[in-house]
C-alpha cells in the first residue's frame, strides 16, 4: 500500500530554522528574549488586538484566561458540548463548573438560541471557533452582556478567521490561541491569550509567571498562586517566523478547503460539508464532512474503511455532556454534538495538501460511499 495520507503536517515558510538557530546563539532559550516581544506584539496586532501574552501551549492559554478572568472555585462557565476538552479541563482545574450547551448543526459552533435555557449565575462564556469557523458573536456577546459575563473565546483553531471582519480573537474579553503543530500558524508546542484590555493582559502575565511581585524588594513573597506557563524564546522564534507569513498560511489552507469543495459537490447526498456563512471567513483549521442521515456507515466505520484506503482521518470531538468525567454533572441535551461524534470525521487538511492527494481523498471517500 502506498503511504498514508496523514491528517496535517506542519508547513515552514523558510526563517523558522535560521530564527531558531538566532535564539539559541544569543542564548536568550528560556522565556524571556526579543523573538518572544515581537511575536506577542506581531501575532496579537495580526489578530486585532492591543496585547499578546505567549505561554506554553493552547491549554494553558485557556487555563490562563480563566485565571486573568477571575474564575474562580464554585463559578460556572458556559461552554459547548462540542470541543475539544482543552476548552474544557481548564475550568475544572479552577474548581468552576462548566454548563455544557448544544451547537449548530452546520458551522459546529456554540448555537446561542441553546443560551436562553440557561438559568443561574454565569461567570464566564467560552464559544469556541470550531475548526476555523467563527461563532455567531453578537447575540452570544449580548446574551453574556445580559448576564454580566465575561467572553472568552477559545480560537484554538481559528487563526485568520474573520468574523463581520473582524479578526476571531478580537471579539471578547479575552481569547485563547494553541500553536500545536498541526494548527495554521504553528512553533511545536505553543499558545497565546489576546486581549484589547490592558488590565487583563497584566494579570494573564502575573500568573503565567507563577504570581511573582513587582516590587523586587517582595522577589519570592507570593500573594496568589499561580503557574509556569512560559513560552521560550527558541519556539517564539518559530512563531515569529510563521506569523510573518500568516496570511499566506490561511490562503493556503482555504486553498486547500476549495480543493476539497470542488471535488466533493457531487457527494453532497452521502456528506454534509463545510459551510461559510456570508458573515464569516472560514480558516478552515481542519476540512470535516458529516455522513448524512440514512447512508450505511457511521464516522467509525468510515474512519476505518478510509484508513484501509490511504486516507488518515479523525473522528468529530466526543460531547463534553457525554463524558465519563462529567457524569456527575447535571443531565444536558445536546443531540446535535452527538450526531456530530456518531457522524464526522475530518479529512487530510495540511495547508500545501497536492491536487493529487485531494483527488486520492475523493476518490477514497466515493468507495466509501458506492458499498
Ligand atoms: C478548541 C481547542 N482548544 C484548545 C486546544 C488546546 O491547544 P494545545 O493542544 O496547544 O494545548 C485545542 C487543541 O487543538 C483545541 O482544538
Amino acid at each position: 500500500m502506498a503511504a498514508v495520507i496523514s491528517v496535517c503536517r506542519p508547513f515552514f515558510v523558510g526563517r523558522e530554522a535560521e530564527y531558531a538557530k538566532t535564539a539559541v546563539e544569543s542564548g536568550w532559550i528560556s522565556s524571556a528574549g526579543k523573538f518572544l516581544t515581537e511575536f506577542e506584539n506581531k501575532f496579537s496586532a495580526y489578530v486585532g488586538c492591543s496585547d499578546g501574552v505567549a505561554c506554553s501551549n493552547g491549554t494553558a492559554a485557556v487555563h490562563l484566561a480563566l485565571l486573568s478572568a477571575g474564575v474562580k472555585a464554585g463559578d460556572r462557565v458556559v461552554v459547548p458540548s462540542f470541543t475539544m476538552m482543552a476548552s474544557v479541563f481548564p475550568i475544572s482545574l479552577q474548581g468552576a463548573e462548566p454548563v455544557f450547551v448544544d451547537c449548530d448543526p452546520e458551522t459546529w459552533t456554540l448555537d446561542p438560541a441553546a443560551l436562553d435555557a440557561i438559568s443561574g449565575p454565569i461567570k464566564a462564556i467560552m464559544p469556541v471557533h470550531i475548526y476555523g469557523h467563527p461563532c455567531d458573536m453578537a447575540p452570544i456577546v449580548a446574551w453574556a452582556k445580559q448576564r454580566g459575563a465575561i467572553v472568552i473565546e477559545d480560537a484554538a483553531e481559528a487563526h485568520g478567521a474573520l468574523y463581520h471582519g473582524r479578526p476571531a480573537g478580537s471579539l471578547g474579553d479575552l481569547a485563547a490561541f494553541s500553536f500545536y503543530a498541526n494548527k495554521i500558524i504553528t512553533c511545536g508546542e505553543g499558545g497565546m491569550v489576546t486581549t484589547n484590555r490592558a488590565e487583563l493582559a497584566e494579570r494573564a502575565r502575573y500568573y503565567r509567571n507563577l504570581c511573582f511581585d513587582r516590587d523586587p524588594s517582595k522577589r519570592f513573597i507570593h500573594e496568589d498562586i499561580g503557574y509556569n506557563f512560559r513560552l521560550t524564546n527558541v519556539q517564539a522564534a518559530i512563531g515569529l517566523a510563521q506569523t510573518e507569513a500568516a496570511v499566506e498560511l490561511v490562503a493556503m489552507r482555504r486553498a486547500m478547503a476549495r480543493k476539497y469543495l470542488d471535488r466533493l459537490r457531487p457527494l453532497e447526498n452521502f456528506i454534509q460539508l463545510p459551510v461559510e456563512r456570508p458573515w464569516a471567513k472560514n480558516s478552515y483549521w481542519m476540512f470535516g464532512v458529516v455522513l448524512r442521515p440514512g447512508v450505511k456507515v457511521n464516522a467509525a466505520i468510515a474512519q476505518k474503511q478510509l484508513l484501509e484506503l490511504g486516507i488518515d482521518t479523525r473522528r468529530f470531538f466526543f460531547p463534553g455532556h457525554m463524558q465519563p468525567v462529567y457524569r456527575h454533572l447535571p443531565k444536558v441535551s445536546a443531540p446535535v454534538s452527538e450526531m456530530l461524534w456518531e457522524r464526522g470525521i475530518y479529512l487530510p487538511s495540511s495547508s500545501d495538501l497536492g491536487d493529487e492527494e485531494a483527488d486520492q481523498v475523493v476518490d477514497a471517500l466515493k468507495q466509501v460511499a458506492s458499498q
